[in-house]
């Protein structure tokens, strides 16, 4: 690359493309060991807060640093169940959207749409913002079911004041509460894709936030950047392609094709981890589980095939499962529909972007990146008459 006049200063250019191993923020959040695949949450491991703890006491824990007491665990979930409903104007407009867009953008529509009832919109004091913070980690669910049951022509169904976070949203869904152990491997699922370090869609939420904007635009922000399919959008498509593969026996196959014409396997590969991801171990379990319940082995052994033959391909490039190859298969056998799996990922991360931009904000500086510039040092203006 040639310096051009542009760049004023003259010290060490470093261009990291993707901004990869760039440091942009200090943090206490989350920390990932891309190495040894380890994902600790303020400092506990991902695997214990699968075992031990609830969604609402994960976010609580995300958004407080520390794991609640009994008193404080008790009043952060009956503020998380009071603040579900959606103000009647969003739900009568919810009713009003046309069918068929992504839900992902149903609910960029809907959290800008809600951010305009928020009674505490215009507070910028702590206590205001982590109102309006967990009010909207407690309507997104509400979001998502509404428009849901109003697209597939059924009722909605408000949300229930006696069920957790997770088994509330499958109520709402379904129209019958979940049993308890599907309501207990959704809320699994919740905890896993909770929040993980400066993804792109945290990012995305940061630089709206570091610009002093409200917590809603940076959510909305997020919740565009998520939408992607190299990013939260890839579990809806690892689906679409055990459909295509259609049986075990063909995956092989089908994943050497793919690499030979240089196509992506959704659901694997990570710019952080190297190894397995620790939350699709656990993810792949639960994947396991149900399929035997079920008495349906055809998407996990296709899943299982296609992981063998990557990970002889590419293992050694570092390339594993991440967190969205068995989550599409989880979320089928508990009747979510496929087009929902990335807006249930926005539903587990908002506490993950929440949690950052409220970290960030205290010390807070405008992200402002730069751009090496490439182009021609200097062309003349031609006219519009004289050019060709
Ligand atoms: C997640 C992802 C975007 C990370 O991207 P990244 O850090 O920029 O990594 P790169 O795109 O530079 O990939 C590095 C190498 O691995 C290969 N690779 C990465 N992911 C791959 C995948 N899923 N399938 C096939 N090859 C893959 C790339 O082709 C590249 O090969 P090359 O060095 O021969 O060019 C990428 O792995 C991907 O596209 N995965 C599929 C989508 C997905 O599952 N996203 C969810 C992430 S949680």
């Amino acid at each position: 690359m040639v310096e051009m006049g542009v760049l004023e200063d003259s010290g060490t250019i470093q261009y990291s493309k993707g901004l990869e191993g760039v440091i942009a923020a200090l943090s206490s959040i989350s920390a990932i060991d891309g190495k040894q695949g380890k994902l600790i949450y303020r400092g506990i491991p991902i695997e214990m807060l699968a075992k031990y703890s609830t969604y609402e006491e994960t976010a609580y824990l995300l958004l407080y640093g520390e794991l609640p007491t009994k008193s404080q665990l008790e009043e952060f979930s009956r503020q998380m169940r009071e603040l579900r409903y959606l103000p009647k104007k969003v739900e009568e407009c919810l009713k009003e959207l046309p069918p068929n867009p992504h839900p992902m953008d149903i609910l960029k529509v809907a959290v800008a749409h809600t951010a305009l009832y928020d009674p505490d919109r215009l507070s910028c004091c702590r206590e205001g913002v982590m109102r309006k913070v967990i009010r909207l980690i407690a309507q997104i669910p509400t979001m998502i079911a509404y428009y849901h049951r109003v697209r597939t022509g059924q009722e909605i169904v408000p949300p229930h004041p006696d069920l957790g976070h997770a088994a509330n949203f499958l109520y709402m869904l379904h129209g019958k509460e979940p049993d308890e152990e599907e309501a207990r491997i959704f809320d699994v699922a919740l905890i896993l894709h909770a929040e993980h370090g400066l993804n792109a869609s945290t990012f995305a939420a940061m630089v709206t936030a570091s610009t002093l904007s409200d917590i809603n635009s940076a959510i909305v922000s997020a919740i565009g950047t998520l939408k992607g399919p190299l990013h939260g959008g890839a579990n809806e498509r690892v689906l679409q392609m055990l459909d295509e593969i259609g049986t075990p026996d063909r995956a092989e196959e089908y994943v050497l094709n793919a690499l030979k014409e240089k196509r992506r396997i959704m659901g694997f590969g990570h710019r952080v981890y190297k190894t397995y991801d620790p939350r699709a171990r656990i993810l792949k379990e639960y994947a396991e589980y149900l399929s035997e319940k079920y008495g349906d082995r055809r998407w996990i052994s296709i899943g299982e095939k296609i992981e063998e033959v990557m990970i002889r391909e590419l293992g050694k490039k570092g390339i594993f499962p991440n967190v969205d190859f068995y989550s599409g298969i989880v979320y089928h056998f508990l009747g979510i529909p496929r087009d929902l799996f990335t807006p249930v990922f926005a539903m587990a991360r908002s506490v993950g972007w929440a949690a950052h931009v409220c970290e960030y904000v205290q010390n807070n500086r405008i992200f402002r990146p730069r751009a090496y510039y490439i182009g021609p040092d200097y062309v003349e203006y031609v006219p519009i008459e004289q050019r060709r």
